[in-house]
């Protein structure tokens, strides 16, 4: 059985796997309306979503099978202070795969630790994000044909957007992929980010601090929200909250074949004259995301009996209970009975990080 937490969770092969039956459900509609009839997709969410959430519903109709779930879990057992892990062996008797999101780092983690059939992370706090990351790679599939050899701009958030670490960590596997970061300084790409994936694969990347110096180059321009709600504090955000704006006139020197993309929703960072261009993707991108993720849940449901198709959720070398995270949105600081597990990092074996969120450990 394969979970997906992180997009590594997927090896190369099985990302071009389900982006390629993305691509002939696409195709053919009609073939798949009833590959999941008699299974039940639960939808657990803990956080508010609008996308992520009715794709996965709509996706499952389109396969032929029900959902079930929650989207306010203020309705659930959790305001009486149920864990993840315990609700999680409760869905397990009534679905056949799960797909969650939660405003706790590790939290799909935790989850899958504790289940019998897949979980798919829809998001957990400012970690990750890998259905997305399907749905962008989709997109690039069909608007620029190829995964290599390209050259993507992330703008906005870089620091809390989930989508963008996910992304950044699928694409480090293509050669020829350079990444221009372009953030205010405190919504910078994470350091654990630059060093473990950017240096430890190779993959080329450059800071810059405006969107019109780097226009002309790019091929795919990955446009992100500044994430209110992961702000400790509200001046901070409002000093950063306008920093990009995409505008049509910024949009005169870039290729014409460029896309633009954005996970969605959008608040001001792109203003709505871009929405007419060919170039703006975003709303074609949604729709890509239903398909991938009918193509993730039946992949997902083919290797569940597969005892071949496995992931390892924890390094062979975690230590267990002996540090804690420093990060008090990670799960191990957020519930009771979660073990804290960590692994050395990539890049510096004598240091340690989180398996749940890859933040350091609290120093002693
Ligand atoms: C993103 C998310 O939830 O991380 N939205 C989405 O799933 N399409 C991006 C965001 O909220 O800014």
């Amino acid at each position: 059985m394969k979970h997906l937490i992180e997009p590594t969770d997927l090896t190369k092969e099985e990302i071009e796997e389900i982006v390629d039956l993305g691509l002939d459900i696409i195709a053919n509609r009609e073939k798949y309306s009833e590959a999941c009839k008699g299974k039940k997709l639960a939808t657990l969410f803990y956080e508010p979503s609008t996308r992520t959430r009715l794709s996965f519903t709509s996706a499952m109709m389109e396969l032929g099978g029900n959902v079930l779930g929650f989207s306010d879990a203020q309705n659930s057992s959790v305001s009486k202070g149920e864990t993840c892990a315990d609700t999680t062996k409760v869905i397990n008797c009534f679905a056949d795969i799960i797909a969650m999101r939660h405003f706790e780092e590790g939290a799909a983690l935790v989850s899958a630790l504790n289940s019998r059939i897949p979980v798919i992370n829809a998001g957990d706090g400012s970690h990750a994000h890998p259905t997305q990351t399907l749905t962008d790679l989709l997109t690039i599939k069909r608007e620029i044909g190829r995964f290599d050899n390209i050259t993507i701009g992330f703008c906005g958030d870089l620091k809390f957007g989930r989508t963008v670490h996910s992304l950044i960590k699928a694409l480090s596997r293509y050669s020829g992929v350079k990444i221009v970061l372009i953030a205010p300084d405190q919504l910078r790409l994470p350091d654990y980010m630059k060093k473990e994936v950017c240096d430890l694969t190779g993959m080329e990347y450059k800071e810059v601090s405006t969107l019109e110096e780097v226009m002309p180059e790019l091929d795919v321009l990955y446009m992100t929200r500044v994430q209110k709600e992961r702000f400790f504090d509200e001046d901070e955000f409002d000093r950063v909250k306008d920093c990009f704006i995409l505008d049509s006139e910024k949009l005169k020197t870039a290729k014409p074949e460029m896309r633009i993309l954005h996970p969605l929703p959008r608040v001001n960072e792109i203003t709505v004259d871009v929405d007419a261009d060919p170039r703006a993707a975003y709303f074609r991108q949604v729709e890509n995301g239903k398909f991938v993720r009918m193509a993730l849940i039946l992949k997902l449901l083919e290797w569940a009996k597969d005892n071949e198709k496995t992931n390892t959720l924890i390094p062979a070398n975690t230590v267990r209970n002996k540090y804690r995270c420093r990060n008090p949105r990670c799960i191990s600081n957020m519930e009771v009975n979660v073990d804290t597990l960590f692994r050395p990092a990539a890049d510096h074996p004598e240091e340690m990080r989180c398996v749940y969120c890859e933040s350091k450990p609290v120093k002693c």
